[in-house]
Protein backbone atom coordinates (compact mmCIF):
# COMPACT_ATOMS: atom_id res chain seq x y z
CA UNK A 1 0.00 0.00 0.00
CA UNK A 2 1.18 3.61 -1.08
CA UNK A 3 1.63 6.09 1.80
CA UNK A 4 -1.32 8.17 -0.14
CA UNK A 5 -3.87 4.97 0.03
CA UNK A 6 -6.27 5.03 2.45
CA UNK A 7 -6.11 2.24 4.67
CA UNK A 8 -8.44 -0.89 4.34
CA UNK A 9 -11.99 0.02 6.42
CA UNK A 10 -11.36 3.78 6.48
CA UNK A 11 -14.17 5.84 5.73
CA UNK A 12 -11.65 7.20 3.24
CA UNK A 13 -11.53 3.75 2.03
CA UNK A 14 -15.02 3.62 1.25
CA UNK A 15 -15.34 6.39 -0.47
CA UNK A 16 -12.74 5.75 -3.12
CA UNK A 17 -14.51 1.99 -3.04
CA UNK A 18 -17.54 3.53 -3.91
CA UNK A 19 -16.66 6.31 -6.29
CA UNK A 20 -14.39 3.64 -8.69
CA UNK A 21 -17.15 1.86 -8.54
CA UNK A 22 -19.65 4.89 -10.30
CA UNK A 23 -21.55 5.76 -7.24
CA UNK A 24 -23.11 9.38 -7.53
CA UNK A 25 -23.18 9.86 -4.05
CA UNK A 26 -20.79 8.36 -2.88
CA UNK A 27 -20.06 10.68 0.32
CA UNK A 28 -23.27 10.33 1.56
CA UNK A 29 -23.59 6.41 1.10
CA UNK A 30 -20.02 6.38 2.85
CA UNK A 31 -21.57 8.09 5.65
CA UNK A 32 -24.72 5.89 5.71
CA UNK A 33 -22.57 2.47 5.46
CA UNK A 34 -20.09 3.48 8.13
CA UNK A 35 -22.66 4.12 10.69
CA UNK A 36 -25.08 1.05 9.66
CA UNK A 37 -21.86 -1.45 10.15
CA UNK A 38 -21.35 -2.62 13.31
CA UNK A 39 -17.77 -4.86 12.76
CA UNK A 40 -14.91 -3.62 10.23
CA UNK A 41 -15.93 -6.94 8.36
CA UNK A 42 -19.32 -5.96 8.22
CA UNK A 43 -18.58 -2.64 6.25
CA UNK A 44 -16.07 -4.12 4.17
CA UNK A 45 -18.86 -6.53 3.32
CA UNK A 46 -20.92 -3.64 2.83
CA UNK A 47 -18.92 -2.30 0.04
CA UNK A 48 -18.89 -5.28 -1.76
CA UNK A 49 -22.72 -5.92 -1.86
CA UNK A 50 -23.12 -1.69 -3.00
CA UNK A 51 -20.10 -1.77 -5.29
CA UNK A 52 -21.64 -4.86 -6.82
CA UNK A 53 -24.73 -2.90 -6.93
CA UNK A 54 -27.16 -4.07 -5.04
CA UNK A 55 -29.28 -0.60 -3.88
CA UNK A 56 -27.73 1.52 -0.77
CA UNK A 57 -31.43 0.51 0.83
CA UNK A 58 -31.07 -2.74 1.08
CA UNK A 59 -27.46 -2.75 2.20
CA UNK A 60 -28.23 -0.51 5.27
CA UNK A 61 -31.93 -2.02 5.79
CA UNK A 62 -33.60 1.00 5.78
CA UNK A 63 -34.83 3.89 3.43
CA UNK A 64 -35.97 7.45 4.18
CA UNK A 65 -39.33 7.54 3.06
CA UNK A 66 -41.42 11.03 4.73
CA UNK A 67 -39.27 12.17 7.01
CA UNK A 68 -39.38 8.53 8.29
CA UNK A 69 -36.84 5.50 8.28
CA UNK A 70 -38.73 2.34 6.72
CA UNK A 71 -37.35 -0.87 7.00
CA UNK A 72 -36.91 -2.16 3.99
CA UNK A 73 -35.54 -6.02 3.82
CA UNK A 74 -33.76 -7.33 0.45
CA UNK A 75 -35.82 -8.65 -2.04
CA UNK A 76 -38.63 -5.60 -1.29
CA UNK A 77 -40.03 -2.51 -3.23
CA UNK A 78 -37.36 0.34 -2.18
CA UNK A 79 -40.17 3.13 -1.58
CA UNK A 80 -39.57 6.19 -4.28
CA UNK A 81 -39.17 9.79 -3.54
CA UNK A 82 -42.15 10.31 -6.10
CA UNK A 83 -44.11 8.46 -3.78
CA UNK A 84 -44.03 11.10 -1.04
CA UNK A 85 -46.32 13.18 -3.02
CA UNK A 86 -49.22 10.66 -2.98
CA UNK A 87 -48.61 10.06 0.83
CA UNK A 88 -49.20 14.61 0.57
CA UNK A 89 -52.55 14.07 -0.92
CA UNK A 90 -53.26 10.97 1.17
CA UNK A 91 -52.28 13.35 4.17
CA UNK A 92 -55.07 15.92 3.16
CA UNK A 93 -57.65 13.67 2.61
CA UNK A 94 -57.55 11.56 5.63
CA UNK A 95 -58.82 12.36 9.16
CA UNK A 96 -57.90 11.00 12.35
CA UNK A 97 -59.62 7.81 12.85
CA UNK A 98 -59.88 6.78 8.80
CA UNK A 99 -60.03 3.69 7.33
CA UNK A 100 -56.70 3.84 5.33
CA UNK A 101 -55.86 0.44 2.94
CA UNK A 102 -52.09 0.98 1.85
CA UNK A 103 -53.12 -1.73 -1.19
CA UNK A 104 -49.82 -3.31 -2.83
CA UNK A 105 -47.74 -2.07 0.33
CA UNK A 106 -44.61 -3.42 0.17
CA UNK A 107 -42.59 -2.36 2.95
CA UNK A 108 -45.61 -0.54 3.97
CA UNK A 109 -43.89 2.55 3.53
CA UNK A 110 -47.66 4.77 2.39
CA UNK A 111 -49.30 3.77 5.09
CA UNK A 112 -47.21 4.48 8.00
CA UNK A 113 -46.37 7.81 6.40
CA UNK A 114 -49.99 8.46 6.36
CA UNK A 115 -50.31 7.34 10.31
CA UNK A 116 -47.15 9.25 11.19
CA UNK A 117 -48.99 12.33 9.98
CA UNK A 118 -52.43 12.15 10.55
CA UNK A 119 -52.20 10.42 14.36
CA UNK A 120 -54.60 8.14 14.90
CA UNK A 121 -56.24 5.99 12.02
CA UNK A 122 -57.07 2.45 11.05
CA UNK A 123 -54.53 1.03 9.03
CA UNK A 124 -54.98 -1.84 6.91
CA UNK A 125 -51.96 -3.06 4.07
CA UNK A 126 -51.76 -5.44 1.11
CA UNK A 127 -49.19 -7.43 -0.24
CA UNK A 128 -49.26 -10.78 -2.15
CA UNK A 129 -45.38 -11.16 -1.33
CA UNK A 130 -44.84 -12.92 1.92
CA UNK A 131 -41.09 -10.88 2.01
CA UNK A 132 -42.95 -7.91 1.69
CA UNK A 133 -45.80 -8.75 3.84
CA UNK A 134 -43.15 -9.80 6.67
CA UNK A 135 -41.13 -6.34 6.23
CA UNK A 136 -44.66 -4.71 6.19
CA UNK A 137 -45.88 -6.85 9.54
CA UNK A 138 -42.42 -5.43 11.43
CA UNK A 139 -42.79 -1.45 9.83
CA UNK A 140 -46.06 -1.15 10.52
CA UNK A 141 -46.50 -2.38 14.06
CA UNK A 142 -44.92 1.03 15.10
CA UNK A 143 -47.96 2.47 14.32
CA UNK A 144 -50.29 -0.26 15.11
CA UNK A 145 -51.54 -0.70 11.62
CA UNK A 146 -52.94 -4.93 10.46
CA UNK A 147 -50.72 -6.15 7.25
CA UNK A 148 -52.90 -9.15 5.21
CA UNK A 149 -50.72 -11.05 2.79
CA UNK A 150 -52.44 -12.57 -0.73
CA UNK A 151 -53.59 -10.93 -3.80
CA UNK A 152 -55.39 -7.80 -3.53
CA UNK A 153 -58.78 -7.56 -1.93
CA UNK A 154 -59.00 -11.70 -1.62
CA UNK A 155 -56.53 -10.83 1.45
CA UNK A 156 -59.07 -8.70 3.47
CA UNK A 157 -61.33 -9.60 6.02
CA UNK A 158 -64.84 -8.82 4.58
CA UNK A 159 -65.60 -6.69 7.56
CA UNK A 160 -63.60 -3.96 6.22
CA UNK A 161 -66.30 -4.53 2.87
CA UNK A 162 -67.47 -0.18 2.93
CA UNK A 163 -65.92 1.10 5.35
CA UNK A 164 -62.26 2.66 3.43
CA UNK A 165 -62.04 6.47 3.60
CA UNK A 166 -58.59 6.24 1.82
CA UNK A 167 -57.20 3.42 -0.56
CA UNK A 168 -54.11 3.92 -1.81
CA UNK A 169 -51.74 2.45 -4.57
CA UNK A 170 -48.47 2.56 -5.40
CA UNK A 171 -49.41 -0.93 -7.58
CA UNK A 172 -46.57 -2.09 -10.42
CA UNK A 173 -47.30 -0.14 -13.28
CA UNK A 174 -44.23 -0.86 -15.48
CA UNK A 175 -45.24 -2.25 -18.84
CA UNK A 176 -43.49 -5.71 -19.27
CA UNK A 177 -41.61 -4.68 -22.63
CA UNK A 178 -39.93 -2.19 -20.20
CA UNK A 179 -38.91 -4.23 -18.00
CA UNK A 180 -35.05 -4.25 -19.44
CA UNK A 181 -34.82 -0.73 -19.53
CA UNK A 182 -35.63 -0.43 -15.94
CA UNK A 183 -31.85 0.75 -14.02
CA UNK A 184 -30.06 -2.84 -13.21
CA UNK A 185 -29.98 -1.77 -9.05
CA UNK A 186 -34.18 -2.42 -10.10
CA UNK A 187 -34.07 -4.87 -12.09
CA UNK A 188 -31.80 -7.18 -10.42
CA UNK A 189 -32.55 -6.34 -7.19
CA UNK A 190 -36.44 -5.93 -6.76
CA UNK A 191 -39.27 -8.71 -7.29
CA UNK A 192 -40.50 -8.82 -10.94
CA UNK A 193 -43.96 -8.85 -8.89
CA UNK A 194 -43.47 -4.95 -7.39
CA UNK A 195 -42.73 -3.89 -11.18
CA UNK A 196 -44.19 -5.81 -13.84
CA UNK A 197 -47.74 -4.20 -14.51
CA UNK A 198 -48.20 -6.36 -18.19
CA UNK A 199 -48.80 -5.18 -21.49
CA UNK A 200 -49.81 -1.61 -20.67
CA UNK A 201 -48.39 -1.71 -17.35
CA UNK A 202 -52.14 -1.96 -15.97
CA UNK A 203 -52.95 -5.33 -15.30
CA UNK A 204 -52.38 -5.00 -11.25
CA UNK A 205 -54.15 -1.56 -10.84
CA UNK A 206 -56.41 -1.87 -12.64
CA UNK A 207 -58.25 -4.88 -10.59
CA UNK A 208 -57.20 -2.39 -7.25
CA UNK A 209 -59.91 0.22 -9.72
CA UNK A 210 -62.52 -2.39 -10.38
CA UNK A 211 -62.68 -3.61 -6.64
CA UNK A 212 -62.71 0.00 -4.88
CA UNK A 213 -66.09 0.54 -5.61
CA UNK A 214 -67.33 -2.49 -2.69
CA UNK A 215 -64.03 -1.43 -0.51
CA UNK A 216 -65.02 2.40 -0.13
CA UNK A 217 -66.81 4.23 2.19
CA UNK A 218 -69.77 6.54 1.13
CA UNK A 219 -67.39 9.85 0.24
CA UNK A 220 -64.23 7.67 0.53
CA UNK A 221 -61.12 8.13 -1.85
CA UNK A 222 -58.91 6.28 -4.08
CA UNK A 223 -55.09 7.37 -5.25
CA UNK A 224 -53.44 5.93 -7.35
CA UNK A 225 -49.94 6.20 -8.49
CA UNK A 226 -49.43 6.06 -12.48
CA UNK A 227 -46.94 7.70 -15.07
CA UNK A 228 -47.36 10.86 -16.86
CA UNK A 229 -47.96 8.21 -19.92
CA UNK A 230 -50.30 6.25 -18.47
CA UNK A 231 -52.23 9.21 -16.93
CA UNK A 232 -55.61 8.32 -19.44
CA UNK A 233 -55.39 4.76 -19.25
CA UNK A 234 -55.52 5.17 -15.22
CA UNK A 235 -58.12 7.85 -15.55
CA UNK A 236 -60.34 5.91 -17.88
CA UNK A 237 -60.42 3.16 -15.49
CA UNK A 238 -61.21 5.40 -11.86
CA UNK A 239 -64.56 7.24 -14.44
CA UNK A 240 -65.64 3.32 -15.67
CA UNK A 241 -65.99 2.36 -11.66
CA UNK A 242 -68.19 5.36 -11.77
CA UNK A 243 -65.40 7.41 -9.61
CA UNK A 244 -65.24 11.45 -10.24
CA UNK A 245 -61.51 11.13 -11.14
CA UNK A 246 -59.16 13.96 -11.04
CA UNK A 247 -55.17 14.15 -11.71
CA UNK A 248 -52.08 15.66 -9.45
CA UNK A 249 -48.83 16.22 -10.89
CA UNK A 250 -45.29 17.34 -9.27
CA UNK A 251 -42.45 17.90 -12.34
CA UNK A 252 -40.03 18.16 -9.52
CA UNK A 253 -41.07 14.82 -7.88
CA UNK A 254 -41.63 13.55 -11.29
CA UNK A 255 -44.73 12.22 -9.85
CA UNK A 256 -48.47 11.52 -10.70
CA UNK A 257 -51.52 10.49 -8.87
CA UNK A 258 -55.18 10.10 -10.15
CA UNK A 259 -57.43 10.80 -7.42
CA UNK A 260 -61.09 9.05 -7.61
CA UNK A 261 -63.84 10.28 -5.58
CA UNK A 262 -67.13 7.92 -4.27
CA UNK A 263 -70.02 10.01 -4.63
CA UNK A 264 -72.50 9.97 -2.16
CA UNK A 265 -74.39 7.09 -1.65
C1 LIG B 1 -44.27 -0.84 -7.01
S1 LIG B 1 -44.26 -1.84 -5.53
C2 LIG B 1 -44.84 -0.59 -4.39
C3 LIG B 1 -44.67 -0.90 -2.94
C4 LIG B 1 -45.12 0.23 -2.01
N1 LIG B 1 -46.50 0.58 -2.26
C5 LIG B 1 -44.26 1.45 -2.19
O1 LIG B 1 -44.69 2.43 -2.82
O2 LIG B 1 -43.12 1.43 -1.70
C6 LIG B 1 -45.70 -2.85 -5.80
C7 LIG B 1 -46.02 -3.88 -4.72
O3 LIG B 1 -47.21 -4.56 -5.14
C8 LIG B 1 -47.16 -5.89 -4.71
N2 LIG B 1 -48.11 -6.66 -5.54
C9 LIG B 1 -48.02 -7.00 -6.84
N3 LIG B 1 -49.11 -7.70 -7.23
C10 LIG B 1 -49.92 -7.79 -6.15
C11 LIG B 1 -51.19 -8.39 -5.91
N4 LIG B 1 -51.85 -9.04 -6.88
N5 LIG B 1 -51.74 -8.31 -4.66
C12 LIG B 1 -51.08 -7.65 -3.67
N6 LIG B 1 -49.86 -7.07 -3.83
C13 LIG B 1 -49.28 -7.12 -5.06
C14 LIG B 1 -45.70 -6.27 -4.91
O4 LIG B 1 -45.36 -7.42 -4.16
C15 LIG B 1 -44.98 -4.98 -4.49
O5 LIG B 1 -44.62 -5.03 -3.13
Amino acid sequence: MSAMEPSTGSARWVEARLRAAGCVFAEDETRLLVDAASTAAELTSMVERRTAGEPIEHVVGWAEFCGLRIDVDRGVFVPRRRTEFLVTHAIALARPRAVVLDMCCGSGAIGIAIASHVGAIELHAVDIDPIAGACARRNVAGVGGEVHVGDLYDALPGSLRGRVDVLVANAPYVPTDELPLLPAEARDHEPTVALDGGPDGLDVQRRVIDGAPSWLAPYGHLLVETSERQVPLTVDAVARIGLHPRVERSDALNATVVIGAAPAP
